[in-house]
């Protein structure tokens, strides 16, 4: 099995990871790839994930068996449809499928229409009419961009200026939705599906803010956990019966099935679990901690997702826990600097802790430059979550280079339940 991986993040440098191990694979090649990526297989730097005619071209030359294609951006863009088309099997779901991430307003009317527990919206064009509603309002609300934002396009807030400051600039070029706030606390659940059936991976949380304590500003995710400790298989089946399973009896209904990676973002409230968002992929950094978790072989995993026989197949998963943290670059989640070089870093036991690169290349000299705003992610692996940080915490110390930065909370607020 020859597999060609598209992206560029740490996600894609943990599947890559995954790969590696299967026994099934002879060749494995990454698109665009970094420094990480480039220690396991074959970097392909000048292929971008989104023109389908370099990709297909690298797929002939390669003569890949099947491509995973890591982030939205592609997917969106049409690249499984061209895949398809040019018959490379792909894994990640067609363009019409990948709206239930690419447009806010796709996925609510879908929830909606399917009687999936979400917050209520309302949808604006219009700059008056937006501005009417918000100053009408008393209490927060939830503003978000229709359109990809790699997630910078969602303000919760209850001041109605900054809402409207927000609102308006999204209104320049978009779409976008009002909806209620809810409380509570979040959690990734993903599903592998072959189109026709799914399975369940271990339930992962994020931490999306930049600061500790979750303040500051909205990040792509500066930490993840998994398994969460406070959810137990009584909310996980209240989770399916109500969200996971109309979801694809919707999606083969409104015929949008696709083999590959469904991801439901939840906030757990007193009213039960609502359903925040749908993204087609892995989650990143959720991908860098679930991932480390899975026994089975990812080639054989890939197979049943590509051959619609997952109903018989069953993912082996591990007991561990696992954690990770992000280094980012200084200024992020603002503007940042590229290029920075790090020091060389050490190598852990595999089963303990795993540094996954994002964007990072190596010169001519062997050694890594930062290439992006969040760098790394350091990933400890344990017995339960407390000693899963303090390996990753550990980990975090190995990486090195100027301005870097992390959270020191990561996994704190779900500790209490944990042992
Ligand atoms: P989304 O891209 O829809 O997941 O939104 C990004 C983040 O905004 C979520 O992970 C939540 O932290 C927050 N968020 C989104 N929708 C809501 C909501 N209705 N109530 C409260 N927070 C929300
Ligand atoms: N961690 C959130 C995301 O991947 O969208």
């Amino acid at each position: 099995m020859k597999v060609l991986i598209l992206g560029s993040g740490a996600r894609e440098h943990a599947v890559t990871w995954k790969y590696s191990k299967s026994k099934r694979i002879t060749g494995l090649y990454i698109a665009p790839g970094n420094a990480g990526t480039g220690e396991l297989g074959v970097n392909l730097p000048d292929v971008d994930p989104e023109n389908s005619e370099q990709v297909i071209e690298a797929c002939r030359k390669y003569d890949i068996s099947h491509v995973f294609v890591g982030p939205e951006a592609p997917l969106a863009a049409g690249i499984v449809d061209e895949l398809k088309k040019a018959g490379i099997p792909a894994i990640g779901p067609h363009k019409s499928a990948a709206r239930l991430e690419g447009s806010k307003v796709f996925s609510k009317n879908f929830m909606k229409s399917h009687n999936i527990p979400t917050a209520d919206a309302v949808e604006f064009k219009d700059t008056v009419k937006f501005e009417t509603y918000i100053r009408g309002l008393t209490g927060p609300v939830v503003i978000k961009k229709d359109g990809l934002a790699a997630g910078k396009g969602v303000l919760v807030s209850s001041d109605p200026e900054e809402l409207i400051a927000f609102g308006k600039d999204i209104l320049k070029d978009d779409t976008l939705l009002v909806e209620s706030c809810l409380e509570g606390y979040e959690v990734s659940i993903f599903a592998l599906t072959d189109g026709k059936n799914y399975k369940l991976l271990p339930v992962c949380a994020d931490f999306k803010r930049a600061g500790d304590g979750d303040t500051g500003l909205n990040t792509g995710g500066m930490g993840a956990i998994c398994p969460v400790p406070f959810v137990n298989t009584a909310i996980l089946n209240e989770i399916e019966e109500k969200a996971i399973k109309p979801t694809f009896k919707g999606m083969e209904k409104d015929k949008l099935s696709y083999s590959g990676i469904l991801y439901f973002g939840f906030m757990m409230t007193d009213e039960g679990p609502m359903l925040l968002e749908y993204n087609v992929r892995f989650g990143d950094p959720e991908a860098q901690v679930l991932i480390p978790l899975i026994d089975s072989d990812f080639g054989n995993i890939a197979d049943a997702m590509l051959n619609s026989n997952l109903d018989e197949y069953n993912p082996r998963v591990s007991n561990n826990s696992a954690l990770g943290v992000v280094v980012a670059a200084e200024g992020y989640p603002g503007s940042y600097e590229k290029g920075i070089p790090v020091s060389p870093i050490p190598v852990y036991p595999e089963k303990d802790a795993l540094i996954f690169h994002s964007s990072t290349s190596e010169d001519e000299y062997g050694k890594v430059h930062t290439g992006g705003g969040r760098c790394f992610t350091c990933v400890g692996i344990g017995p339960n979550s407390l000693k899963a940080n303090a390996r990753a915490y550990e980990a975090v110390k190995g990486v090195k280079f100027k301005g870097a930065w992390h959270r020191n909370d990561i996994g704190k607020k779900f500790f209490t339940n944990d042992q």
